[in-house]
């Protein structure tokens, strides 16, 4: 893009190290994707953050609320390089990105180009202000923002060929799927049962059907399409479930001081390696799935009933880096409930370590086989490959 007035050569050369880092750890693979993030400059949407700050591959916090949580951010290259590779923009593409900041819907506009078009929507006046002011001073004057609840889209902008979410959602809401071109592509961080991935969703007749994922985090999504989990506490710790787990059980609060047992499971896995996909074969296969969080465990697959809860835990492997996992319970179903998540751990390891494909479909439609989770507007099916 021309008309950058605050760029300096300070600037440039740190952000040519920037997209060097993220071409080298494999991050940037698109030459496209690695043009744009040459172009857009960081530091005019991180105004109060350093030079080094700007072009460090760190996400920059912006706001919080209150109660001190983070509501807006910059977010961090590598995870928006990621998500655009994911997101395919074609030059002449009309692009929605629901939340803003700014930068990433400046690299949208290097990629769609001068014949597509961006617009970007915020639930917050300040956020909105700001990435105005920041986009006309790096040269994108022609990217639509708009303040308003995602949730809902931008109808009067769209259809759109793709739509960009950088905000946690645990639904796919209607708008996105009507105002989204037949063919076209949503990307959205999709938080299911306690573990957010950023999956790439093409629009398939009236569904939507994977074809990438990405690990991440974002912050949560306000407005129409917030509060989808319930926080169970206990005393040294909490389970969260779900909004559709509403009817499922959970123990009273000291479960956890009741007397432990625990069985090892003979499967072992790198230490380095994420278990989302574990976790989410396991949360499809166990009633009571929720996640345990508390000082001891940061975040952890669990099973609740009325009395008992099990979750997975790990010892020292075959050498330092792996582990074998584990299962540890208490109340008196304990065993039971230990049993059916070692085989379950089993079973994955056996054959689905593939991982799973998702499917989007609106809430009245007929489902294909799987594991349903049910959300407000739509049913996300889950899928396991042997
Ligand atoms: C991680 S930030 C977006 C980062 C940005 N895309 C960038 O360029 O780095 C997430 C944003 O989503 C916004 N947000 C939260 N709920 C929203 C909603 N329902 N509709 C639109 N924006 C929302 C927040 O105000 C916040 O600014």
């Amino acid at each position: 893009m021309t008309g950058v007035s605050s760029d300096s050569a300070p600037a440039e050369s740190l952000r040519t190290a920037l997209v060097q880092q993220l071409v080298a750890t494999g991050t940037i693979r698109d030459e496209r994707v690695a043009a744009a993030f040459a172009a857009v400059p960081r530091h005019l949407f991180v105004p109060q953050a350093s030079l080094d700050i700007a072009y460090a591959d760190d996400v920059v916090l912006m706001k919080q609320n209150e109660a001190g949580v983070v509501t807006s951010s910059v977010s961090q290259p590598s995870i928006v390089a990621l998500m655009l590779q994911q997101a395919a923009i074609r030059p002449g593409d009309r692009v929605l990105e629901i939340g803003s900041g700014g930068y990433n819907a400046a690299l949208m506009r290097e990629l769609a180009g001068p014949h597509g078009a961006v617009t970007s929507v915020d639930i917050d006046p300040e956020v909105t202000d700001r990435a105005r002011e920041s986009l006309d001073e790096a040269g994108y004057g022609d990217v639509a923002v708009v303040r308003a609840d995602g949730a809902f889209g931008v109808p009067e902008r769209a259809p759109y060929d793709r739509i960009v979410v950088t905000v946690t959602a645990w639904d796919i809401a209607s708008a996105w799927m009507q105002q989204l071109r037949p063919g076209g592509r949503i990307v959205v961080p999709l938080r299911l049962r306690g573990q957010t991935r950023a999956i790439a969703f093409d629009l398939v007749g009236d569904h939507l059907e994977s074809r990438s994922t990405t690990v991440c985090g974002f912050v949560s999504m306000q407005g129409a399409g917030a509060d989808y989990e319930r926080l169970v506490p206990l005393q040294e710790g909490g389970l969260t479930f779900d909004e559709d787990q509403e009817g499922e059980p959970h123990p009273q609060y000291d479960v956890l001081t009741l007397p432990a047992e625990q069985t090892w499971s003979g499967v072992e896995v790198h230490r380095e390696e994420p278990l989302l996909d574990l976790y989410l074969w396991l949360a499809s296969k166990l009633p009571g799935y929720c996640v345990l969080s508390g000082e001891e465990w940061s975040w952890v697959a669990a099973v609740a009933t009325a009395d008992s809860l099990a979750y997975l835990t790990s010892r020292s492997g075959r050498d330092e880096a792996h582990v074998e996992l584990g299962c540890r319970g208490h109340g008196p179903h304990a065993s039971q409930l230990i049993g059916h998540m070692l085989d379950q751990v089993q079973s994955w390891d056996a054959k689905h370590r593939r991982g799973p494909a998702f499917q989007v479909h609106a809430s009245n439609a007929v489902l294909p086989p799987g594991f349903h989770i049910a959300r407000r507007h739509s049913y996300i099916t889950v899928t396991w490959e042997e």
